[in-house]
C-alpha cells in the first residue's frame, strides 16, 4: 500500500473534517500518499482529485461540513459509473479508498470492492446514528447538542405563551436523534418510527399534564414518524391548546463538532488507515463499548441497528 484516496459521501455531518484530517495525517505519518476526492463518488467519476499534505488539513478540526464536499451520486449507482470510478483510481495508482459517510456510501464502497477489487474501508459519518456495528456515528453528538439548544430556546417561548410545540428532527427512517434529544430536552412525548404510537395517547398525556398545571409542552417527532403539520393540527383540535410546529431542518447538519465527535473522528480515521496498511479490505469502522474495531462490510450491512427501547420507556416515565 503506497497511495490511498479519501472521500466524504452522502449527507454531511459535523466531524467529517476531523475524520479527513485524521486519515490524511496518520497516513502521511505512516509514509503513505493521500489523494482527496471531491464531491464523493461524483468526483471520483469526474476526476476531481487533489493531493493532500499536512497543510491541506490544517485548521479544519473545528469546522463543520466537509472540505472535500459531498454528493449523492446517481451516476455511481450504475455499473458504468462504478467502472469509470475504478479505472480513475487505477490510473492514479490509488491502492485503497477510505469512504466517510452513511450506509448508502458503504454500499457503494462494497460494490467497488466486489466488482473491481478496490480495497475499501468505511468510516461512519452521519447525524442519523443509524449504522449497525457502531454505537455512535461521527456527527450524531453534535447534532444532538444542536437540537437540544433549539429545544431549550423553544421551551422558553413555549413557557411564555403557554403553548404546545411540535418539533420535527431529522433521522430519515430512524428515531435515534429524536429519542436522545427528547430525553435530554425533557420532551413531554417522543414520536419515533420504531415504536407504534396513537396520537390519542399523546392527547391524553397533554390533558393529564394540563390538569396538573402544566401549561406548555414539547413534543419531539422524528421526521420518519409522520407529518408534523398533520400531527400539530390533530393535537390542537383535540386538546384545544394553542400549538405551533417547528421543523429544525438542516441546521442539524451544521456547526462545529463537539469534543466527542472530534475524538471519535480522530480514532476512527486512524483505525481506517491501520486497517488499510494491514492489507485488509471490505471493512467498516465502528465503536462498540468504547472500543474502535473494524467489521466486515457484508456483516455490517446485513445487521439491523435497534433502538434502545429501555431508553424510550424511561423517557415516558420521566416525562409523565
Ligand atoms: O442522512 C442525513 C440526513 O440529514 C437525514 O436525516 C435526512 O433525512 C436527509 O439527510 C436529508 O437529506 P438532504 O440534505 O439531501 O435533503
Amino acid at each position: 500500500m503506497r497511495r490511498i484516496g479519501v472521500l466524504t459521501s452522502g449527507g454531511d455531518s459535523p466531524g467529517m473534517n476531523s475524520a479527513v484530517r485524521a486519515v490524511v495525517r496518520t497516513a502521511i505519518h505512516n509514509g503513505l500518499e493521500v489523494v482527496g476526492i471531491e464531491r464523493g463518488y461524483a468526483g471520483l467519476i469526474h476526476r476531481e482529485f487533489r493531493d493532500m499534505n499536512l497543510s491541506s488539513v490544517a485548521d479544519i478540526v473545528q469546522r463543520g461540513g466537509t472540505i472535500l464536499k459531498t454528493a449523492r451520486s446517481q451516476e455511481f449507482m450504475t455499473p458504468e459509473g462504478r467502472g469509470q470510478a475504478a479505472s480513475n483510481l487505477k490510473n492514479l495508482d490509488i491502492d485503497g479508498l477510505v469512504v466517510i459517510g452513511g450506509d448508502g456510501s458503504f454500499r457503494g464502497a462494497r460494490a467497488l470492492a466486489t466488482e473491481h477489487g478496490v480495497a475499501t474501508v468505511g468510516i461512519p459519518g452521519t447525524i442519523d446514528n443509524d449504522i449497525p456495528c457502531t454505537d455512535y456515528t461521527i456527527g450524531f453528538d453534535t447534532c444532538l447538542n444542536t437540537v437540544l439548544d433549539a429545544i431549550n430556546k423553544i421551551r422558553d417561548t413555549a413557557t411564555s405563551h403557554e403553548r404546545t410545540f411540535i418539533i420535527e428532527v431529522m433521522g430519515r427512517r430512524t428515531g435515534y436523534i429524536a429519542l436522545e434529544a427528547g430525553v435530554a430536552g425533557g420532551a413531554e412525548s417522543i414520536l419515533i418510527p420504531e415504536v407504534p404510537f396513537r396520537l390519542d395517547e399523546v392527547v391524553e398525556r397533554l390533558m393529564r399534564g394540563h390538569m396538573r398545571g402544566k401549561l406548555h409542552s414539547i413534543i419531539i417527532v422524528a421526521e420518519g414518524a409522520g407529518n408534523v403539520l398533520d400531527i400539530g393540527k390533530y393535537l390542537q383540535d383535540k386538546t384545544g391548546f394553542e400549538t405551533r410546529v417547528t421543523i429544525l431542518g438542516h441546521i442539524q447538519r451544521g456547526g462545529s463538532p463537539t469534543a466527542f465527535d472530534r475524538v471519535l473522528a480522530a480514532r476512527m480515521g486512524a483505525k481506517a488507515v491501520d486497517v488499510m496498511m494491514a492489507g485488509e479490505t471490505r471493512k467498516v469502522i465502528g465503536i462498540t463499548a468504547g472500543e474502535i474495531k473494524a467489521y466486515d462490510i457484508d456483516y455490517a450491512l446485513s445487521q439491523h441497528k435497534t433502538i434502545d427501547l429501555d431508553l424510550y420507556k424511561l423517557a415516558n416515565i420521566l416525562s409523565i
